[in-house]
């Protein structure tokens, strides 16, 4: 069999079918259409070229990252902007096989700037939707709480939600980490369980192991987004690895935040060494270099991950997802399929 330089792996990781777990709708933005959007509403950018955007993209941790990409959502004003946002990323996920998709949105980015929530959901929604319909690609999405902001704020943004509990499968917590730590939404989170939203949240991003068992404990997460710093804790691993809590870790966006000095010091190897449920995903594709192929394909050349390794992160993305049991299982067997056939 012809081999490509990287022995194929590409081929692998493209064939592999996946899902995202970890993806801000809003860190999709390439600058091209950052630029269209801002010349449709009318908005004055700080930047003269795409390519001035991307050489701003050097982020020296995770405060750095977010004052830009906040500005840069700036320019979402109308249903129609979140509908081509949203169109844009579900046709990249398309075209890397990803099958299923579970996006966090920031409402409070949005509501802040006088948009409706109903303008940020109804663009989305609609998207989501054509995606299903005519790529077949199936999706859930996940309001997160800023956690800069107070917990009032956070129970406000959860009302507004509420009439759309049909569209949205569950809430999130996200933004800067450090001093925010996850009993701050505790009376939010509770709420948003008793109303039926799956809960995940940020944790040991930038945060410290306590975080992660904060999150688990006074916000009953079902995933931890992140979780590097849950390593510092041995018994927390323990936890986290008996009760199969997945972890959404995002290599690439690791790397430009700072969270680790450079891929091949990148735990996900040691995280399924200690039998932890580990996921790939991209979490901001447009500022980090790359979407999920590209997290898969960055992480196996540095970590020597074999094809064996990768097959098993695609079947963790489909257990750690919300789908329903027999959608995860028919989605199993087609990652078995591609794994046995490379492998014959
Ligand atoms: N919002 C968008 N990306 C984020 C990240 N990696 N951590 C926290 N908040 C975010
Ligand atoms: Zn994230």
């Amino acid at each position: 069999m012809a081999t490509t330089p990287n022995n194929g792996l590409n081929a692998f990781i493209a064939a592999l079918p996946k899902a995202e777990l970890h993806l801000h709708i809003e860190g999709t933005l390439e600058p091209e259409l950052m630029f269209a959007l801002a010349g449709r509403n009318g908005i004055r950018l700080p930047y003269s070229s795409v390519e001035e955007v991307r050489a701003a993209y050097r982020f020296a941790n995770l405060q750095d990252f977010l004052d830009l990409y906040y500005a840069g959502a700036a320019v979402l004003l109308e249903t129609q902007d979140f509908y081509d946002l949203t169109w844009a990323y579900m046709q990249r996920a398309f075209a890397q096989n990803v099958r299923h998709a579970e996006i966090f949105f920031d409402p409070q980015t949005h509501t802040a700037r006088g948009v409706a929530f109903s303008a940020v959901i109804d663009g989305i929604s609609r998207a989501l939707a054509d995606a299903e319909a005519r790529l077949g690609l199936s999706s859930r999405l996940i309001m997160c709480f800023l956690r800069h902001l107070d917990e009032a704020q956070a129970l406000a943004t959860l009302e507004l939600a509420l009439p759309y509990r049909d569209r949205i499968a569950g809430v999130g917590l996200d933004s800067s980490e450090r001093n925010n730590p996850p009993g701050k939404f505790r009376e939010a989170f509770r709420r948003a369980r008793a109303a039926g939203f799956a809960a995940v949240a940020h944790a040991g991003e930038e945060g410290p192991a306590a975080y992660v068992r904060e999150a688990l404990e006074a916000l009953q997460v079902v995933r931890i987004d992140h979780g590097n710093n849950a390593l510092d804790d041995a018994d927390l691993v323990t936890e986290l690895a008996q009760r199969r809590i997945p972890l959404t870790v995002c290599p690439l966006s690791n790397v430009r935040l700072c969270v680790v000095p450079d891929l091949s010091a990148h735990p996900l190897q040691r995280m399924l060494d200690l039998g932890l449920m580990v996921t790939v995903n991209s979490d901001d594709p447009a500022y980090f270099g790359g979407y999920l192929n590209e997290n898969y394909l960055a992480v196996a050349d540095a970590l020597t991950l074999d094809r064996a390794t990768l097959a098993q992160l695609a079947r963790n993305s489909f257990q750690a997802s919300l789908l329903d049991a027999d959608t995860k299982a028919t989605l199993l067997a087609e990652v078995d399929s591609v794994a046995l056939s490379a492998a014959s």
